[in-house]
């Protein structure tokens, strides 16, 4: 059963600014229970923007339980009474604001922390959260499995759309960034993984061993990852010095080889066509076969569900420049990652011994995908800028007529012009959030070209573009 402590305060605090008062004793209000994104209204919170995240977990594969605690360094945006965190499932043993015990309420997915005093608006305020339990999978409106996933002998952590509640409390929506350091203690013998530079790894005593995981660069909270199992591990370095480290389910070593072998030429391919990876670190954690049914672009180290290909490891890290730096600013923006990252693919292929964009383009116009074996589903079903609903964010249109729209501004403008563009948004954009209007606006001024027709039967239009 949860403390349900907050209930008589809140609702005194909305009285007191229902009836409009203006006494200097009160600052604060609370923050927003969602950020009002179009298809996931509940998802983020406001008032606040999280500048790091630390996290201490801790797991048993045997039993399935994990422990974190997360302490949470944001900056409030208004005076705060209360502010919301999202947590989905466990329990929360604890929670303290400023060192001080703060009172908390649950309601679905919404924790509600009420600090024992209001926070200020600019104030860079510390929320230690102590919770626990077997954490569930959150299953997204498209009806996939996110948050933790175990496996028969381990765990992996994936956050798209909305599945980081699943695991750990914070401000969950890509349009608030931060750093991280997770830090994961297992049973000896265990690997763990998550995104950015391994700072150590010690044996901590009681047969377990602690894993001390960096990321300095922004990073939203869908792009969280850990993964817990017996991975063989290997390191390197991409010929222009990104470190880079893979964990490999050990069944899948054999057939992860030959593509992972490409993945430093994939990272200094993207550099020269997207400009430099953005992140200090770049790798793969390949898990079992079917523990996802799907890969994910977790930052710096994508999760793939058996052995990918060589295409799949391109996609994923395209995501590195396109989603991971320049993230969407809404779930609706989903196609400013997927289409980049699938056109990416495209220019991939042109580049070594492919059919052309351009030819891909003419048979997709045609009808005929069978140049590309994932193109399951009507490309042309609904315009990708307006996605059908919260379960279509992953659907062949935000991939390949996102990706047609990419092509069709290259043919308005030329070769030129449009690899100035792709290189211009990631380096403008770069650690940042960007809507499609942010997109199509900065497109027109710096290509120079006046696309509006592009956009209005490419990316807002209703039925199947001819050309
Ligand atoms: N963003 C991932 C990719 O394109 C796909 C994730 C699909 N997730 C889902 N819940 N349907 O690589
Ligand atoms: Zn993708």
């Amino acid at each position: 059963m949860e403390l349900k402590r907050l209930a008589v305060p809140a609702v005194t605090a909305l009285l007191v600014l229902a009836t409009g008062c203006t006494g200097a004793t009160v600052q604060g209000r609370p923050g927003a229970s969602g950020v009002r994104d179009p298809l996931f209204p509940r998802a983020g919170n406001g008032g606040y923007q999280v500048e790091h995240y630390a996290l201490d977990l801790a797991y048993d594969p045997a039993d399935g339980q994990l422990h974190g605690t997360a302490v949470i360094t944001a900056r409030a945006e208004q005076g705060l009474s209360s502010f919301n965190l999202d947590l989905s499932g466990l329990k929360v043993e604890g929670v303290d604001v400023q060192g001080a015990g703060a009172r908390f309420n649950r309601t679905g997915t919404e924790l509600t922390v009420r600090p024992a005093k209001d926070l200020k608006k600019g104030e860079v305020f510390r929320t230690t959260v102590d919770y626990g339990g077997r954490p569930k999978p959150v299953v997204d409106p498209d009806g996939s499995r996110e948050g933790w996933i175990t496996t028969g002998d381990g765990a992996v952590a994936v956050g798209e759309p909305v599945g980081s509640m699943g695991w750990f409390p914070g401000n969950h929506h890509p349009s608030d960034k931060a750093s991280y350091d997770v830090t994961v203690t297992v049973p000896d013998g265990y690997e763990a993984v998550s995104n950015g530079q391994l700072r150590s790894r010690r044996e901590v005593g009681d047969g377990r061993t602690e894993f001390a995981w960096h990321s300095p660069e922004p990073m939203a909270s869908y792009l969280a990852t850990v993964a817990i199992g017996k991975f063989k591990v290997t390191t390197g370095r991409t010929p222009s010095g990104v470190a880079v480290y893979d964990a490999v389910a050990p069944g899948e070593a054999a057939g992860s080889e030959a593509a992972l072998k490409r993945l430093p030429e994939i990272v200094e391919w993207g550099g020269a066509k997207f400009g430099p990876y953005p992140f200090g670190t770049a790798g793969s954690i390949v898990m079992p076969a079917r523990t996802l049914a799907y890969a994910l672009e977790t930052q710096t180290k994508p999760v793939y569900s058996g052995a990918p290909d060589e295409l799949l490891v391109l996609h994923e890290l395209a995501h590195q420049w396109f989603g991971n730096s320049v993230s969407p600013k809404t779930w609706k923006d989903m196609w400013l990652n997927e289409g980049f990252a699938t056109y990416a693919e495209w220019l991939w292929s042109e580049d070594h011994g492919g059919v052309s964009a351009q030819r891909r383009f003419e048979a997709f116009l045609a009808g005929d995908t069978s140049v590309d074996d994932q193109a399951g589903g009507d490309w042309a079903a609904f315009p990708p800028a307006v996605p059908a609903g919260p379960d279509h964010v992953s659907d062949a249109p935000v991939y390949y007529r996102g990706a047609m729209v990419l092509h069709r501004i290259r043919q308005e403008v030329g070769d030129e012009r449009f690899f100035d563009l792709l290189r211009g948004w990631a380096a403008d954009h770069r650690y940042g959030n960007a809507s499609t209007e942010d997109f199509t606006a900065y497109a027109e001024r710096r290509t120079g070209h006046d696309l509006k027709k592009v956009w209005d039967v490419w990316l807002y239009g209703q039925g199947r573009p001819k050309a």
